[in-house]
């Protein structure tokens, strides 16, 4: 089941996330509905406040290719246990904050822990957009959207951009 997703801004989408402790088929369905919505957005990365949903749950695929594999992950208090000194700068989007691109400057490599749907702990390395996803994905737990990193300038212009569309939705 496809979930409506918020838009900045939203008090919601500024709050830190609850650690999931008890892993329920009711947060396996949140996370497959999740998934669900965002490949049908179209996107590459969704995290649970974004469906109004305090709890650390995020999800993410970052196959891009046609013709390539889908690898649908779902990731249960997922955490950065390491980053390199390297960095990238992507130019990265969200789906709370449509049609408003920015450059971001973030560490080219993570390893990030996590569980998985079964309850297992896995950790794996990511580099290029899937680090940069992951580590944008895992900022929605604590609150922080990806336009915090810009100057206060251009963050006040998107925001005031959305405000706009918000009325203009809530109008239609
Ligand atoms: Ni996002």
């Amino acid at each position: 089941m496809k979930r409506p997703i918020l838009l900045h801004p939203d008090p919601r989408l500024k709050k830190t996330s609850a650690p999931v402790s008890d892993l329920t088929d009711e947060l396996r369905a949140l996370a497959d509905d999740m998934l669900e919505t965002m490949y049908a957005a179209p996107g590459i990365g969704l995290a649970a406040p974004q469906v109004g949903l305090l709890s650390r749950l995020i999800v993410l695929d970052c196959v891009k290719e046609e013709g390539e594999t889908p690898r649908p992950l779902a990731m249960f208090n997922p955490e950065v246990i390491a980053a390199s000194d390297d960095l990238n700068v992507y130019e990265e989007g969200c789906l709370s904050i449509p049609d408003q691109y920015a450059d971001v400057t973030r560490p080219e490599t993570v390893d990030v822990r996590w569980m998985d749907k079964d309850g297992n702990e896995q950790t794996e390395t990511f580099n290029g957009l899937w680090a940069t996803c992951v580590q944008h994905e895992i900022d929605h737990l604590d609150g922080k959207l990806f336009i915090d990193y810009l100057k206060p300038l251009k963050r006040q212009l998107i925001t005031r951009k959305m405000v706009k569309l918000k009325k203009e939705r809530a109008r239609a």
